[in-house]
This record gives C-alpha cells, sequence and structure tokens, in this order.
C-alpha cells in the first residue's frame, strides 16, 4: 500500500533528513517506525502527507505516485489519512467539539450526524463535559485525545500518528493504543512514531527504525 523507494530529503545547510529510505508496508499493517530525535520520523510523515516533497526517489501509496500529485488533487488525497501530528495543531479560535468536527464539516456532512458522531468520538476519549472548551484550557494529554479523535474521525483507511502518547500517561497510552488497535482490526492501516520503548515491545508490531535519516532495521 505505501512504498518508499530510495528516498532523499535534504533540508538547508546540508541536512540529510532522509539519505536513502526505502520500506513498504502493506494494506492492513500496524506498524511503528522509531528512532531518536532528529532520525527522521515526522520528515516521513510530512513526505507522506505531502506537506513536503522528496529531492530523489519515490513514494507510492496505493497506485499513486504522490510525488507527482497535482496540487489540486492534495486536498482529496489527504482525506484518506488521519494524521495525527506531533503539535497537534489544534485550532485555537473553536471549541473541542468544532476541532473534532472539522474533518466532517469540510466534507459536507449533515449537521445531526456531525453531532451524532463527534459526541461519540469525544465520549470515547472521555472528554465528556469539555466539548466546548477552547483548546488553551485543556492538558497536554486532552489536547492529544482531541488530536486522535479529530485525526479518525472521518474512519480513514490511513492513519499515522506521530507520537501519539508523548504527552500521556500509562492508562491513557494504552487507551489510546487500544483505540488504533480496535480501528486496525476492521482493516485501517495504522503508522506510528514512537520513542515508547514500552509500547513499541509490548504492542510487538512490525518496527521501522531510522537512525540520522537511514533505515537502521525493518
Ligand atoms: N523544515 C525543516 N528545515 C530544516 N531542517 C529540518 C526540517 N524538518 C526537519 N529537519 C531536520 O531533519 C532532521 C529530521 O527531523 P524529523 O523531524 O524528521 O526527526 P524526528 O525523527 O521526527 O525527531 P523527533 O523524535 O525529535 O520528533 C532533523 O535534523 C531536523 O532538524
Ligand atoms: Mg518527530
Amino acid at each position: 500500500m505505501i512504498k518508499f523507494n530510495h528516498v532523499y530529503k535534504v533540508f538547508e545547510k546540508d541536512i540529510k533528513a532522509l539519505d536513502d529510505v526505502s520500506f513498504s508496508i502493506e494494506k492492513g499493517e500496524f506498524i511503528f517506525i522509531t528512532g531518536p530525535s532528529g532520525a527522521g520520523k515526522t520528515t516521513v510523515f510530512n513526505l507522506l502527507y505531502r506537506e513536503e516533497t522528496a529531492d530523489m526517489g519515490t513514494i507510492f501509496v496505493e497506485d499513486t505516485d504522490i510525488s507527482h500529485l497535482h496540487n489540486s488533487k492534495i486536498p482529496f488525497y489527504r482525506r484518506r489519512i488521519g494524521f495525527v501530528f506531533q503539535d497537534f495543531k489544534l485550532l485555537f479560535d473553536r471549541s473541542i467539539f468544532e476541532n473534532i468536527a472539522l474533518p466532517l464539516v469540510i466534507t459536507g456532512a449533515p449537521q445531526e450526524f456531525i453531532r451524532k458522531t463527534v459526541t461519540e468520538a469525544i465520549n470515547k476519549i472521555g472528554l465528556a463535559g469539555r466539548e466546548n472548551l477552547n483548546p488553551w484550557h485543556l492538558s497536554g494529554g486532552e489536547k492529544q485525545k482531541t488530536a486522535i479523535a479529530r485525526a479518525t474521525i472521518l474512519n480513514p483507511p490511513f492513519i499515522m500518528a506521530d507520537e501519539p502518547t508523548g504527552n500521556l500517561d500509562e492508562d491513557s497510552s494504552w487507551q489510546i493504543m487500544n483505540m488504533f488497535q480496535e480501528l486496525n482490526k476492521k482493516g485501517t492501516t495504522i503508522m506510528i512514531a514512537s520513542h515508547n520503548k514500552e509500547i513499541t515491545a509490548k504492542m510487538a508490531k512490525r518496527v521501522i527504525r531510522l537512525e540520522a535519516g537511514s533505515v537502521a532495521a525493518v
């Protein structure tokens, strides 16, 4: 489903964020991407989200070579991807409810469907009663849960989560992992970047390890 083929990404001042990276992920897989800070994990996600483009190499998502995706097709392409950003990217001029509802609003879902779906999602992540708050008023972990709810609200076939448990306590981390497991059982392909050795070990999934922009182990 996803194939990186000899991908290079160099930033200014000669920073080789990705240096000849190749790997593939099958449809329906649950995979971790690990490696120290600066190894290139977020860069992999940004390339997949077409936030950045590769300097060399090809990236296929299903049958699409995403490097050559026309700009006008990017929003539609992104609807298939639930992306939990490392820094959340919540909108601070909207409530928690509105943040989670946003992907549904953009796709033109009916009001009543939005109300029901978002309320269910809010209950599931344990934020009932806080839906009208602004993200400013949430703890780091609550913001993270909100970001996860927003990324999963459209039931995308592919979810990528960048350190989704970085701000969570142990119980909440496992709650979130269980949520991802459930989605994976229903067929969603899941890719998670994580520093958390205990979680990656206990989950016992395939791991892609990056070190200084290269694949150290697949
Ligand atoms: N837009 C950018 N401009 C310049 N350098 C960048 C840019 N984005 C990433 N880099 C550099 O590329 C390298 C890889 O960064 P990346 O964010 O992918 O690492 P990471 O594995 O996600 O790290 P962390 O675990 O800390 O999140 C780093 O050296 C980083 O400084
Ligand atoms: Mg990162």
